[in-house]
């Protein structure tokens, strides 16, 4: 939008952050809610994709940075660190250098995308590897920050969900009332937690007159939510949700519970096929992880629930050109046809008359 001041001065007022924050940002938020032709026709009922990879490091994590960024700066931060999949180490190095303060990455050996490991070095974080998962990485962010000067940005830092809370605002500020159904991916569990802190917020203001059913959709092999128990080895294709022991754990089961939701779990294959057919018919190319919450509702339909008549959001959490190796795994070779500088040769090539 025109003018957008990004997502800390456009909800100040009813963000949790100390008075006089002066806000570190990219004029992340203000991401487009897309009507989806191909997912309203299959439901019966209108569903809107909220496009968090159009944010300024492709990921709905800028929202929370902005906020955690800028209340470590006003605090005198001069380090940062996070644990990370690759999204929040990404936007956490933009905002450092944003900010003129030094980004430390722990991130689990070989699990991250090239996309993403390319901004966090092209920001100048340094990279600590570590062999281990995310859950290692977090656990030792958690501790760095106790023991050394570094101001912890992970979402147990509430600020990040303050911030991340305003994609619930925008939802409702576009249309009107807060929809029906909310579908998401979940992995550290921190984003399920933001919305349903902005839905009931808006609610509990006059803003909104409802909320809505939250359903949160994990990788089958790192469903711990689903399971109710954590996974000691997660894995999954959806490097981004490959977590087993969500930090956010209670704040998302209370969202299940309040809103009268659910978690499910659904396959990598699943994933893919949703990440294919939502960039071939609906012309949005999300990363896999992104593409949980299309998969869940697919899901749904083939069980038989019914989405009829509701309004329905399903987030898509990051872009798709963060892990293009990934989302080319199912394609043949890219360049199966080669011409010489022909027009007809390029027209015949192509079946054309
Ligand atoms: N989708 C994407 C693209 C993500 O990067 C993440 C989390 C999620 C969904 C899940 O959100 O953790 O709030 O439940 N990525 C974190 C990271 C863990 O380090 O970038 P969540």
């Amino acid at each position: 939008t025109h003018g957008w001041r990004g997502v800390v001065e456009e909800y100040r007022e009813l963000l949790d952050i100390p008075e006089g924050v002066e806000a570190v940002t990219l004029r992340e938020g203000g991401t487009p809610l897309v009507h989806s032709e191909w997912l309203s026709g299959l439901t019966g009922g209108t569903v809107h994709l909220k496009v968090e990879g159009d944010n300024p490091t492709g990921s709905f994590k800028d929202r929370g940075m902005t906020a955690a960024m800028s209340v470590a700066k006003h605090e005198g931060a001069e380090a940062c660190v996070c644990a990370s999949t690759g999204n929040t180490s990404a936007s956490m190095a933009a905002y450092a250098a944003k900010a003129g303060m030094k980004p430390l990455v722990l991130v689990p050996q070989g699990k991250i995308s090239a996309g993403k490991m390319a901004q966090a070095i092209v920001h100048g974080a340094q990279i600590i590897m570590v062999r281990g998962n995310f859950d290692h990485c977090l656990r030792m962010a958690r501790e760095l920050s106790w023991h050394y000067p570094v101001a912890l940005v992970n979402s147990v830092n509430p600020v990040r969900l303050e911030g991340q809370k305003t994609a619930a605002f925008e939802i409702v500020d576009f249309l009107g009332d807060a929809p029906d159904v909310h579908l998401l991916p979940v992995g550290n569990a921190g984003n399920i937690s933001a919305y349903w802190l902005g839905y009931t917020q808006y609610r509990d203001l006059g803003r909104a007159t409802r909320t809505p059913v939250m359903r949160g959709f994990q990788a089958e092999g790192a469903a711990p939510l689903v399971t109710g128990e954590p996974f000691p080895d997660p894995e999954t294709k959806a490097t981004a949700i490959r977590i087993g022991n969500p930090a956010s754990w209670k704040l998302a089961e209370a969202a299940r519970d309040e809103s009268g939701g659910r978690f499910a779990a659904v396959s990598d294959a699943q994933i893919l096929d949703a990440q294919r057919q939502l960039a071939a018919r609906d012309g949005v190319f999300v990363e896999p992880a992104s593409a949980a919450g299309i998969a869940g509702l697919l899901q749904d339909l083939a069980r038989g629930e019914s989405y009829a008549g509701l309004t329905v959001v399903v987030t898509v959490t990051g872009h798709g050109l963060k892990d293009t190796a990934t989302a080319l795994e199912g394609f043949g070779p890219v360049a199966d046809t080669v011409v010489d500088p022909d027009v007809d040769e390029a027209a015949r090539a192509a079946g054309l008359g």
